[in-house]
């Protein structure tokens, strides 16, 4: 099978935990896409959906699915995101995408957050993909010094030549080199940091389930 007939398979699979009638939190990325295209084969099962980006709002409503504002929902059941890297306590990378703040806040209100990823994403040891930064653009600099420190190597994300741009107007470090042992302590690190928007580390809340996209099947992994 390809990684994406993986990516395929997991976001099928994601379907079953969608209930009838619901809100629901969606990611953003190429597997969140997989999982956007599924939804959109049975559009009036849900009653609509919270985005974490605008690309993902965009594919949603080419979808005919109702696109809420997170001002106007209170709580939902279940959030669906791919991860960058996710490990065996169900802490992970995200943000690869760029939109790792908008993606941290949604989970934060869904009471279970339902990883879907192909079975590369599943480490050891988080760290191998660069962690994003996001942060406030004249904090570029401080927050880069401050990430050396911790024994990163941080690049400024670009694109089209010039600092890449986030949904909120701010830029992103990738801090490399890292080998994260203890996640829930590195994200609370970095979020302290002034001038951080958020870190693309979800240890605090992790993943609550993973469908794991494998040449066996999809495999469902609980934390
Ligand atoms: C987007 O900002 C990211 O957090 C993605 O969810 C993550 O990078 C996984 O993306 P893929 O599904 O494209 O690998």
């Amino acid at each position: 099978m390809t990684q994406d007939e993986l990516k395929q398979a997991v976001a099928r699979a994601a379907l079953d935990y969608v209930a009838e009638g619901d809100i629901i939190g969606v990611g953003t990325g190429s597997t969140a896409n997989f999982f956007i295209d599924e939804l959109g084969t049975v559009p009036n099962r849900i009653k609509g959906a919270v985005a974490s980006s605008e690309a993902t709002a965009a594919r949603l409503k080419s979808h005919g699915i109702s696109v809420f504002d997170l001002n106007q929902v209170e709580r939902m059941s279940v959030y669906i995101d791919g991860a960058d890297e996710i490990n065996h306590r169900g802490a992970m990378i995200k943000g690869g995408g760029g939109a790792l703040t908008r993606e941290k806040i949604v989970a934060s209100v869904a009471d279970r957050f339902i990883c879907i990823a192909d079975a590369s994403k599943l480490v050891e040891v988080l760290g191998k993909f660069p962690l994003p930064v996001e942060v406030i653009p004249m904090a570029v600099a401080v927050v880069s010094r401050r990430l050396t420190s911790f024994g990163a190597t941080p690049a400024l994300r670009m694109k089209d030549g010039k600092p890449y741009i986030t949904d909120n107007g701010c830029h992103i470090i990738d801090a490399s080199g890292l080998e994260i042992i203890d996640p829930v302590t590195l994200e609370v690190k970095i979020n302290d940091i002034p001038g951080v928007v958020s870190v693309g580390l979800f240890a605090r809340k992790g993943a609550d389930v993973c469908l794991l996209g494998t040449a066996d099947g999809v495999k469902t992994l609980m934390f």
